[in-house]
Protein backbone atom coordinates (compact mmCIF):
# COMPACT_ATOMS: atom_id res chain seq x y z
CA UNK A 1 0.00 0.00 0.00
CA UNK A 2 1.45 3.62 -0.71
CA UNK A 3 0.69 6.82 1.42
CA UNK A 4 -2.33 7.38 -0.99
CA UNK A 5 -3.77 4.19 -0.51
CA UNK A 6 -3.61 4.88 3.43
CA UNK A 7 -4.88 7.97 3.54
CA UNK A 8 -8.19 6.87 1.25
CA UNK A 9 -8.82 4.22 3.95
CA UNK A 10 -8.62 7.23 6.26
CA UNK A 11 -10.44 9.20 4.66
CA UNK A 12 -13.28 6.36 3.65
CA UNK A 13 -13.37 5.02 7.51
CA UNK A 14 -16.64 5.65 8.86
CA UNK A 15 -15.42 5.52 12.56
CA UNK A 16 -14.31 9.23 12.51
CA UNK A 17 -14.04 10.00 16.17
CA UNK A 18 -11.13 7.58 16.31
CA UNK A 19 -9.14 9.81 13.35
CA UNK A 20 -10.28 13.25 15.09
CA UNK A 21 -8.76 11.50 18.24
CA UNK A 22 -5.76 10.73 16.67
CA UNK A 23 -5.04 14.02 15.19
CA UNK A 24 -5.89 15.73 18.53
CA UNK A 25 -3.23 13.79 20.10
CA UNK A 26 -0.68 14.36 17.21
CA UNK A 27 -1.37 18.13 17.78
CA UNK A 28 -1.09 17.75 21.34
CA UNK A 29 2.46 16.58 21.02
CA UNK A 30 3.95 19.33 18.65
CA UNK A 31 1.87 22.25 19.84
CA UNK A 32 0.56 21.30 23.27
CA UNK A 33 -2.35 23.70 24.47
CA UNK A 34 -1.56 26.50 22.62
CA UNK A 35 -3.35 27.81 19.94
CA UNK A 36 -1.75 31.19 18.15
CA UNK A 37 -4.29 33.95 17.09
CA UNK A 38 -3.87 35.63 13.63
CA UNK A 39 -5.57 38.85 13.15
CA UNK A 40 -7.38 38.59 9.32
CA UNK A 41 -7.28 41.94 7.71
CA UNK A 42 -9.52 41.55 4.42
CA UNK A 43 -8.12 45.32 3.19
CA UNK A 44 -9.80 45.21 -0.72
CA UNK A 45 -12.66 43.21 -1.98
CA UNK A 46 -11.59 44.16 -5.78
CA UNK A 47 -11.16 40.82 -7.80
CA UNK A 48 -9.93 40.26 -11.79
CA UNK A 49 -10.61 36.83 -11.14
CA UNK A 50 -13.74 35.18 -11.49
CA UNK A 51 -13.08 31.70 -9.85
CA UNK A 52 -16.74 29.97 -9.91
CA UNK A 53 -16.99 29.25 -6.03
CA UNK A 54 -16.32 32.40 -4.72
CA UNK A 55 -18.89 35.24 -3.86
CA UNK A 56 -15.98 38.46 -4.79
CA UNK A 57 -15.51 36.92 -8.10
CA UNK A 58 -15.01 39.80 -10.68
CA UNK A 59 -18.14 39.17 -12.84
CA UNK A 60 -20.96 39.18 -9.60
CA UNK A 61 -22.59 42.76 -9.93
CA UNK A 62 -24.30 42.91 -6.35
CA UNK A 63 -20.66 43.11 -4.40
CA UNK A 64 -20.55 46.54 -2.85
CA UNK A 65 -16.70 46.74 -4.11
CA UNK A 66 -13.92 48.59 -1.23
CA UNK A 67 -10.51 49.38 -0.81
CA UNK A 68 -8.92 50.10 2.10
CA UNK A 69 -6.54 52.83 2.11
CA UNK A 70 -2.91 52.78 3.36
CA UNK A 71 -3.70 54.93 6.44
CA UNK A 72 -6.76 52.30 7.49
CA UNK A 73 -4.70 49.41 6.93
CA UNK A 74 -1.66 50.49 9.24
CA UNK A 75 -3.97 51.78 12.23
CA UNK A 76 -5.95 48.52 11.86
CA UNK A 77 -2.26 46.83 12.21
CA UNK A 78 -1.36 49.16 14.90
CA UNK A 79 -4.97 48.40 17.04
CA UNK A 80 -3.80 44.70 16.49
CA UNK A 81 -0.48 44.78 18.09
CA UNK A 82 -2.37 47.22 20.97
CA UNK A 83 -4.72 44.12 21.89
CA UNK A 84 -1.40 42.05 22.04
CA UNK A 85 -1.75 40.17 18.73
CA UNK A 86 1.47 38.76 17.03
CA UNK A 87 0.22 38.30 13.44
CA UNK A 88 -1.99 39.74 11.10
CA UNK A 89 -3.12 38.06 7.78
CA UNK A 90 -3.34 40.61 4.83
CA UNK A 91 -5.74 39.36 2.39
CA UNK A 92 -7.64 40.75 -0.35
CA UNK A 93 -8.86 39.63 -3.80
CA UNK A 94 -6.49 40.03 -6.81
CA UNK A 95 -6.70 43.52 -7.15
CA UNK A 96 -4.41 45.42 -9.60
CA UNK A 97 -4.44 48.62 -7.45
CA UNK A 98 -1.96 47.14 -4.66
CA UNK A 99 0.86 46.49 -6.73
CA UNK A 100 4.47 45.26 -5.06
CA UNK A 101 5.53 48.94 -4.73
CA UNK A 102 2.32 49.58 -2.83
CA UNK A 103 2.35 46.42 -0.18
CA UNK A 104 6.19 47.53 0.21
CA UNK A 105 4.85 50.82 1.50
CA UNK A 106 2.61 49.12 3.89
CA UNK A 107 4.63 46.35 4.78
CA UNK A 108 7.45 48.19 6.14
CA UNK A 109 5.24 51.10 7.92
CA UNK A 110 3.42 48.04 9.92
CA UNK A 111 7.03 46.81 10.19
CA UNK A 112 8.33 50.15 11.38
CA UNK A 113 5.33 50.94 13.70
CA UNK A 114 4.82 47.34 15.31
CA UNK A 115 6.45 43.88 16.02
CA UNK A 116 3.75 42.29 14.08
CA UNK A 117 4.65 38.93 12.03
CA UNK A 118 2.81 39.59 8.35
CA UNK A 119 1.24 37.08 6.10
CA UNK A 120 0.35 38.01 2.94
CA UNK A 121 -2.76 36.56 1.20
CA UNK A 122 -3.33 38.43 -2.31
CA UNK A 123 -2.99 35.60 -4.14
CA UNK A 124 -0.24 35.28 -7.62
CA UNK A 125 2.03 37.89 -8.52
CA UNK A 126 5.40 37.96 -10.80
CA UNK A 127 8.35 36.16 -9.53
CA UNK A 128 10.19 39.42 -8.99
CA UNK A 129 7.74 40.51 -6.60
CA UNK A 130 7.09 37.42 -4.27
CA UNK A 131 11.23 38.70 -3.49
CA UNK A 132 10.33 42.58 -3.30
CA UNK A 133 7.77 41.93 -0.21
CA UNK A 134 10.01 39.35 1.41
CA UNK A 135 13.17 41.86 1.37
CA UNK A 136 10.22 44.92 2.23
CA UNK A 137 9.33 42.44 5.72
CA UNK A 138 6.24 40.36 5.16
CA UNK A 139 7.28 37.07 6.64
CA UNK A 140 4.64 34.49 5.38
CA UNK A 141 2.64 33.99 2.03
CA UNK A 142 -0.35 32.04 1.87
CA UNK A 143 -2.68 30.87 -1.20
CA UNK A 144 -4.62 27.58 -1.17
CA UNK A 145 -4.07 25.73 -4.68
CA UNK A 146 -7.71 24.76 -4.04
CA UNK A 147 -7.47 21.42 -5.82
CA UNK A 148 -5.31 19.11 -6.72
CA UNK A 149 -7.10 17.94 -9.49
CA UNK A 150 -5.65 20.09 -12.36
CA UNK A 151 -9.50 19.34 -14.82
CA UNK A 152 -11.54 20.49 -11.33
CA UNK A 153 -9.02 23.81 -11.21
CA UNK A 154 -9.41 24.54 -14.72
CA UNK A 155 -13.29 23.82 -14.82
CA UNK A 156 -13.67 26.28 -11.47
CA UNK A 157 -10.45 28.68 -11.56
CA UNK A 158 -10.95 29.48 -15.71
CA UNK A 159 -8.98 32.44 -15.61
CA UNK A 160 -5.70 30.68 -13.58
CA UNK A 161 -3.33 27.98 -14.96
CA UNK A 162 -2.81 25.40 -12.45
CA UNK A 163 0.86 25.03 -13.81
CA UNK A 164 1.24 29.01 -12.79
CA UNK A 165 -0.19 28.48 -9.14
CA UNK A 166 2.31 25.76 -8.32
CA UNK A 167 5.10 27.89 -9.73
CA UNK A 168 4.00 31.08 -7.48
CA UNK A 169 4.18 28.89 -4.41
CA UNK A 170 7.47 27.64 -5.07
CA UNK A 171 8.48 31.23 -5.67
CA UNK A 172 7.44 31.86 -2.43
CA UNK A 173 9.04 29.64 -1.11
CA UNK A 174 12.79 30.38 -2.89
CA UNK A 175 11.91 34.22 -1.70
CA UNK A 176 12.24 33.31 1.82
CA UNK A 177 8.54 33.43 2.73
CA UNK A 178 7.04 30.67 5.43
CA UNK A 179 4.50 29.66 3.25
CA UNK A 180 0.89 28.00 3.30
CA UNK A 181 -1.38 26.79 1.06
CA UNK A 182 -4.99 24.82 1.40
CA UNK A 183 -7.93 23.48 -0.44
CA UNK A 184 -11.69 23.86 -0.10
CA UNK A 185 -13.70 20.60 0.75
CA UNK A 186 -16.59 19.40 -1.32
CA UNK A 187 -16.28 21.20 -4.95
CA UNK A 188 -18.88 19.40 -6.66
CA UNK A 189 -16.99 16.48 -8.91
CA UNK A 190 -14.60 16.23 -6.04
CA UNK A 191 -14.12 12.79 -4.56
CA UNK A 192 -11.78 10.97 -2.23
CA UNK A 193 -9.29 10.33 -4.35
CA UNK A 194 -8.74 13.67 -5.59
CA UNK A 195 -8.92 14.72 -1.45
CA UNK A 196 -6.64 11.97 -0.96
CA UNK A 197 -4.26 13.38 -3.74
CA UNK A 198 -4.40 16.55 -2.16
CA UNK A 199 -3.25 15.48 0.87
CA UNK A 200 -0.15 13.91 -0.59
CA UNK A 201 0.52 16.98 -2.02
CA UNK A 202 0.48 19.25 1.15
CA UNK A 203 3.11 16.84 2.26
CA UNK A 204 5.31 16.95 -0.97
CA UNK A 205 5.00 20.84 -1.09
CA UNK A 206 6.40 20.42 2.32
CA UNK A 207 4.01 23.89 3.76
CA UNK A 208 4.42 25.36 6.94
CA UNK A 209 0.78 26.13 7.52
CA UNK A 210 -2.43 24.68 5.49
CA UNK A 211 -5.87 25.72 5.73
CA UNK A 212 -8.44 23.70 4.79
CA UNK A 213 -11.99 24.71 5.13
CA UNK A 214 -15.41 23.54 3.92
CA UNK A 215 -16.85 24.75 0.05
CA UNK A 216 -20.02 26.81 0.68
CA UNK A 217 -21.98 27.40 -2.37
CA UNK A 218 -22.74 31.29 -2.79
CA UNK A 219 -25.98 31.64 -4.42
CA UNK A 220 -24.52 34.61 -6.84
CA UNK A 221 -21.74 32.62 -8.49
CA UNK A 222 -21.96 29.94 -11.14
CA UNK A 223 -21.91 27.04 -8.11
CA UNK A 224 -25.18 28.10 -6.75
CA UNK A 225 -27.55 25.53 -5.38
CA UNK A 226 -24.67 23.15 -5.53
CA UNK A 227 -24.81 22.72 -1.71
CA UNK A 228 -23.88 20.10 0.85
CA UNK A 229 -22.78 19.97 4.30
CA UNK A 230 -19.04 19.93 3.86
CA UNK A 231 -18.35 20.21 7.38
CA UNK A 232 -17.84 16.71 8.50
CA UNK A 233 -15.75 15.86 5.49
CA UNK A 234 -13.40 18.65 5.64
CA UNK A 235 -12.77 18.01 9.52
CA UNK A 236 -11.56 14.34 8.18
CA UNK A 237 -9.43 15.67 5.97
CA UNK A 238 -8.35 18.21 8.48
CA UNK A 239 -7.52 15.29 11.01
CA UNK A 240 -5.56 12.97 8.57
CA UNK A 241 -3.73 15.86 7.26
CA UNK A 242 -2.23 16.74 10.82
CA UNK A 243 -1.35 13.18 11.33
CA UNK A 244 0.42 13.11 7.89
CA UNK A 245 1.85 16.87 8.46
CA UNK A 246 2.20 16.92 11.77
CA UNK A 247 3.99 20.40 12.19
CA UNK A 248 1.99 22.69 9.67
CA UNK A 249 0.05 25.73 11.80
CA UNK A 250 -3.25 24.46 10.86
CA UNK A 251 -6.06 27.48 11.31
CA UNK A 252 -9.86 26.09 12.60
CA UNK A 253 -11.20 27.33 9.32
CA UNK A 254 -13.81 30.27 9.85
CA UNK A 255 -16.01 28.86 6.99
CA UNK A 256 -16.05 25.66 9.77
CA UNK A 257 -18.22 28.02 11.65
CA UNK A 258 -20.27 29.30 9.27
CA UNK A 259 -21.57 25.58 8.76
CA UNK A 260 -21.90 25.24 12.45
CA UNK A 261 -21.79 26.80 15.74
CA UNK A 262 -19.33 24.12 16.68
CA UNK A 263 -17.74 23.88 13.50
CA UNK A 264 -14.39 25.99 15.01
CA UNK A 265 -14.71 23.93 18.15
CA UNK A 266 -14.61 20.88 16.78
CA UNK A 267 -11.42 21.71 14.11
CA UNK A 268 -9.54 22.84 17.31
CA UNK A 269 -10.26 19.06 18.38
CA UNK A 270 -9.62 17.39 14.98
CA UNK A 271 -6.18 19.07 14.79
CA UNK A 272 -6.49 22.75 14.24
CA UNK A 273 -3.84 24.85 16.26
CA UNK A 274 -4.61 28.70 15.01
CA UNK A 275 -7.79 30.58 15.12
CA UNK A 276 -7.68 34.17 12.35
CA UNK A 277 -9.97 36.24 14.63
CA UNK A 278 -11.12 39.16 11.80
CA UNK A 279 -10.20 42.68 12.74
CA UNK A 280 -11.28 43.97 9.33
CA UNK A 281 -13.37 47.32 10.38
CA UNK A 282 -16.49 46.38 10.94
CA UNK A 283 -17.95 48.72 7.83
CA UNK A 284 -15.95 46.34 5.25
CA UNK A 285 -16.84 43.35 6.75
CA UNK A 286 -20.03 42.47 5.15
CA UNK A 287 -18.81 43.51 1.77
CA UNK A 288 -16.13 40.56 1.78
CA UNK A 289 -18.73 37.64 1.20
CA UNK A 290 -16.67 34.88 -0.15
CA UNK A 291 -19.48 32.47 1.09
CA UNK A 292 -22.84 32.62 2.85
CA UNK A 293 -22.76 32.41 6.63
CA UNK A 294 -19.78 34.65 7.44
CA UNK A 295 -19.78 34.70 11.12
CA UNK A 296 -18.67 38.20 13.38
CA UNK A 297 -20.33 40.16 10.78
CA UNK A 298 -20.83 42.74 12.86
CA UNK A 299 -18.57 42.61 15.77
CA UNK A 300 -16.31 45.09 16.62
CA UNK A 301 -12.14 43.69 15.79
CA UNK A 302 -11.94 44.52 20.06
CA UNK A 303 -14.92 41.71 20.19
CA UNK A 304 -13.91 39.47 17.63
CA UNK A 305 -10.15 39.12 19.29
CA UNK A 306 -12.22 39.26 22.98
CA UNK A 307 -14.46 36.25 21.84
CA UNK A 308 -11.47 34.10 20.32
CA UNK A 309 -9.32 34.31 23.35
CA UNK A 310 -12.74 33.83 25.90
CA UNK A 311 -13.77 30.61 23.24
CA UNK A 312 -9.92 29.20 23.70
CA UNK A 313 -9.77 29.11 27.40
CA UNK A 314 -13.69 27.96 27.51
CA UNK A 315 -12.12 24.58 25.73
CA UNK A 316 -8.92 24.54 28.02
CA UNK A 317 -6.53 25.36 25.59
CA UNK A 318 -4.45 28.15 26.02
CA UNK A 319 -3.59 31.55 23.95
CA UNK A 320 0.66 31.46 22.65
CA UNK A 321 2.71 34.43 23.03
CA UNK A 322 4.62 34.07 20.71
CA UNK A 323 5.05 34.65 16.64
CA UNK A 324 3.81 30.95 15.33
CA UNK A 325 6.34 30.75 13.22
CA UNK A 326 7.04 28.07 11.02
CA UNK A 327 8.19 25.27 13.83
CA UNK A 328 11.29 24.98 11.46
CA UNK A 329 12.56 28.38 11.87
CA UNK A 330 11.84 28.12 15.61
CA UNK A 331 15.47 28.37 16.62
CA UNK A 332 16.25 30.80 14.03
CA UNK A 333 13.97 33.99 14.94
CA UNK A 334 13.08 34.88 18.00
CA UNK A 335 10.87 37.79 17.04
CA UNK A 336 9.85 38.86 13.81
N1 LIG B 1 -16.74 28.36 0.10
C1 LIG B 1 -15.67 28.12 0.88
N2 LIG B 1 -14.47 28.69 0.71
C2 LIG B 1 -14.34 29.57 -0.30
N3 LIG B 1 -13.29 30.29 -0.74
C3 LIG B 1 -13.69 31.04 -1.78
N4 LIG B 1 -14.99 30.81 -2.05
C4 LIG B 1 -15.42 29.89 -1.15
C5 LIG B 1 -16.66 29.23 -0.92
N5 LIG B 1 -17.73 29.47 -1.68
C6 LIG B 1 -11.95 30.16 -0.19
C7 LIG B 1 -10.93 29.75 -1.27
C8 LIG B 1 -9.96 30.90 -1.31
C9 LIG B 1 -10.13 31.50 0.07
C10 LIG B 1 -9.71 32.92 0.16
O1 LIG B 1 -11.51 31.38 0.31
O2 LIG B 1 -10.29 28.55 -0.85
O3 LIG B 1 -8.62 30.50 -1.52
FE1 LIG C 1 -10.78 36.46 -6.48
FE2 LIG C 1 -9.74 34.84 -4.62
FE3 LIG C 1 -12.40 35.02 -4.97
FE4 LIG C 1 -10.93 33.84 -6.86
S1 LIG C 1 -11.18 33.12 -4.70
S2 LIG C 1 -12.55 35.34 -7.21
S3 LIG C 1 -9.04 35.03 -6.78
S4 LIG C 1 -11.05 36.64 -4.22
Amino acid sequence: MNKNDIIEILLKDPDEDKIFAEADLTRKKIFGEEVHLRGLIEFSNICARNCHYCGLRKDNPFVKRYRMSKEEIISSCKQAWEMGLKSVVLQSGEDGYFTARVMEEIISSIKSLTGLAITLSIGEMPRADYFRLKEAGADRFFMRFETSDPALFSRYKPDSSYIRRFDCLRWMKEAGFQVGSGIMVGLPGQDIQSLARDIMLFRELDLDMIGIGPFIAHPDTPLAGKNKNNLKAALKVLAVTRILCPKAHMPAASAMEALSPMGRESALKAGANVIMPNITPEKYRKEYILYPGKIALSQSPIETVQKAREFIKSIGRKESLDYGHALRMKDETKSA
